[in-house]
């Protein structure tokens, strides 16, 4: 097995990478062994203040800045990230726990936003809009919106943080990082990227801190940050709306989910059964995107669970260094006791457990936070597993009949940010992707996330777009100019 990783890290303010005003530091841990694998400036207040005075500092350079110069800073910091990618998904395994080939397909993945919104860069046009006085003429600017804050999580340490951070640079903003305290190596080995591709000093800037609280009030308070993007659970995307009313700043939020997995009749059942591994096995189920409810129509059930068990059975645990892992160990405990919540739950509810449903706490896995692969069989509304989001390698499966059933079982959520199914009917797929309340849909295809596309929920998944042609919209603000007194032609 290769070895993890053992590194001290930095904050980065000003184009400096220093210590946290007073020199505290926390720990960096494996969530497969509890092992140390790295520590972090534990920053303070002040540490937040001056990585803002940075950002706002470096702020009018860069948006002045040629847009075809940023973007090959962008391009550069892709290039590089590509090259350290061994050395990224170490770290990102080694703090994570995500199987190492997994972590690698993330570095890519992270990268790409780089490039996409490179792209996106030079292509920030405005308009001329003809006048309603023909002695007039309008313009319409659209400018970058200035300081920006990224909280990031630790489910996908590098690419949600790039997601953020490239369509950023790409509009001339900069930034202030805030990454999860339990993901911030694999932040500062991809901010590293983004300084050596020659990112002028202040454009972006880490920081670290136990203390998110803290972090998030010194941002919401200070005028100068202009837009904060959070990817996380709702309950804490509700607090950010709060806060954000004081000042209206700008957020965009990418919360929690509760993705159905509809499988009909005429489905390819192979296809089908490899895309809701993907859909939810991927990062052992801790995504917002995962599949959280499997609904399968009666004449394929059965056939649908044997083939599904087959795969989850053959799936290999371990730590995401070791050769073959498949599904590497959940963030910390408190992970496997939700997943186990809702298998207790769902059991004692009448479902039926067709495979895992345990803790793995003996040798290899004794000090980690290991949960076994689980289907459920027979899932229903009074479980909570049916309404609330797991964020474990847990699959609940419920039987249903038609069309209109499963689509508002479907709908039934408070969420709303992916949801997928199969079918070879292209009129139902039409249909049914229509009648979806969901930001994305995976027809017929279990994973659904790229640069290219907008990724973001409606209802309590969030607001906001990331990625696509609309993502680098989030970071810029239209203005319109009326120019009086031209005269006419
Ligand atoms: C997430 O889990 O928040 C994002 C997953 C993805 O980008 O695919």
């Amino acid at each position: 097995m290769a070895t993890t990783i053992n590194l001290d890290e930095h904050l980065l303010i000003g184009g400096s990478w220093i210590d946290a005003t007073g020199g505290a530091r926390f720990d960096v841990t494996d969530p497969a062994t509890g092992n140390k694998v790295g520590s972090m400036p534990n920053g303070t207040e002040a540490d937040v203040k001056a990585a803002i005075d940075a950002a706002a500092a470096a702020l009018p350079g860069w948006r002045s800045t040629p847009a075809i110069q940023r973007a090959r800073i962008l391009r550069k910091a892709a290039d590089l990230m590509r090259e350290r990618a061994e050395e990224i998904a170490t770290a990102m395994t080694s703090e994570q726990g995500k199987a190492l080939a997994e972590a690698k397909g993330e570095v890519e993945y992270a990268a790409s936003f780089f490039e996409w919104f490179a792209g996106e860069a030079e292509r920030v046009y405005g308009e001329v809009v003809p006048p309603m006085n023909t002695n007039n003429r309008v313009l319409v600017l659209r400018q970058p919106v200035g300081v920006v804050a990224a909280i990031t999580p630790w489910n996908f340490p590098a690419a949600m943080m790039t997601r953020k951070l490239g369509p950023a640079m790409a509009a001339g903003c900069t930034s202030v990082v805030k990454p999860a305290s339990a993901t911030p190596l694999t932040a500062a080995l991809v901010l590293r990227c983004i300084e050596d591709a020659g990112a002028p000093a202040g454009v972006v800037n880490l920081v670290t801190s136990r203390d998110a609280g803290m972090v998030a009030n010194t941002i919401f308070t200070d005028g100068r940050v202009k837009k904060i993007s959070f990817t996380g659970s709702t309950e804490i995307g509700k607090d950010l709306i709060r806060a954000s009313a004081e000042q209206v700043k700008r957020l965009s939020l990418e919360l929690g989910g509760h993705a159905p997995y509809i499988i009909f009749d005429d489905a390819d059942l192979d296809e089908a059964v490899e895309g809701l591994i993907a859909s939810k096995y991927r990062n052992a189920g801790q995504t917002c995107v995962c599949a959280n409810r499997a609904f399968v129509q009666r004449g394929v059930y059965d056939a649908f669970l044997a083939k599904l068990t087959a795969k989850v059975d053959a799936m290999k645990v371990g730590h995401g260094l070791a050769e073959g892992t498949v599904i590497g160990p959940l963030i910390d405990s408190r992970a496997v006791d939700k997943a186990d919540e809702h298998v207790q739950d769902a059991v004692a509810k009448g479902a039926k457990l067709v495979t895992g449903g345990v803790r793995l706490t003996d040798g290899e896995f004794a000090n980690g936070s290991f949960y076994a692969p689980t289907i459920l069989d027979g899932v229903t509304k009074e479980m909570d597993i049916f309404y609330e989001e797991t964020f474990g390698p847990v699959a609940g499966l419920t039987v249903f009949d038609t069309e209109d059933e499963v689509i508002e079982l479907a709908n039934d959520s408070i969420y709303g940010l992916a949801s997928y199914f199969h079918t070879k009917d292209y009129a139902r797929l039409m249909r049914v992707a229509e009648r979806l309340e969901y930001g994305i849909v995976g027809a017929n295809a279990g994973i659904i996330s790229a640069a290219n596309v907008p990724f973001g929920g409606v209802k309590q998944s969030g607001y906001g777009r990331e990625g696509g042609s609309v993502g680098i919209d989030e970071y810029l603000d239209v203005k319109y100019v009326l120019m009086g007194g031209v005269g006419t032609v």
